[in-house]
């Protein structure tokens, strides 16, 4: 495979085995959880979409897949970033218990936005799943709910994760550094 000639990709850090492992452990402790309550999964673009797709059909219960786009903005080092929202939701989510699928959580400040900004809809519960957790990177304090994978402050390409837009489509995580 031509991935496997690109010195850019460094190593692989998660195999799709162990992605896949995780993501059907997530899914069983999410269809638990849940279990015969209304639930939302809201999937975030465009990162998250690999990610989202596989753990939705790794959860056995009803439950209604939504999308959001949002850009952040930062302001230096400051924490007051905000974000523009690209694409939102189409219903309502008040009466649903709202789960936002994310790729990685590194400084914080998106899902800390988004997630004050979805807390106005009044969602019956609101929580948050992350493939990727960088915890050392982290700006704004921010917990998330899940997270499969905790990693060291590398940055990460493929299964959603992108470089430019590149290596979305790569099948398992691997570390992305600049060749000189
Ligand atoms: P935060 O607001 O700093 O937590 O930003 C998280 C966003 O930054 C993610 O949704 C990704 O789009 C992007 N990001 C952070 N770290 C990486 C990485 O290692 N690879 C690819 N994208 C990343
Ligand atoms: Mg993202």
């Amino acid at each position: 495979m031509e991935f496997e000639q690109d010195k850019r990709l460094a190593r692989v850090l998660i195999s799709e085995e162990e992605i896949k492992k995780r993501v059907s452990e997530a899914g069983r402790r999410i269809s638990e959880e849940y279990k015969d309550k209304p639930l939302v999964m809201i999937c975030i673009l465009k990162g998250s979409f690999v990610f989202a797709s596989d753990l939705c059909r790794a959860v056995d219960i009803p439950c209604r897949i939504e999308f959001m786009r949002v850009r952040s903005y930062y302001e230096g080092t400051q924490s007051s970033g905000s974000v523009d929202i690209l694409l939102d939701t189409d219903n309502d989510l008040s009466g649903s218990h709202v789960l936002v699928v994310e790729d990685i959580v590194d400084s914080g400040r998106t899902l800390c936005r988004l997630t004050e900004l979805l807390r106005k809809r009044n969602p019956l519960s609101l929580r948050t799943i992350t493939l990727l957790d960088k915890p050392s990177r982290r700006a704004e304090e921010f917990h998330t709910d899940i997270s499969l994978f905790s990693i060291p402050d590398l940055f990460v390409v493929g299964y959603g994760l992108d470089y430019n837009e590149m290596y979305r489509n790569l099948p398992y995580i691997a570390v992305y550094e600049e060749v000189r």
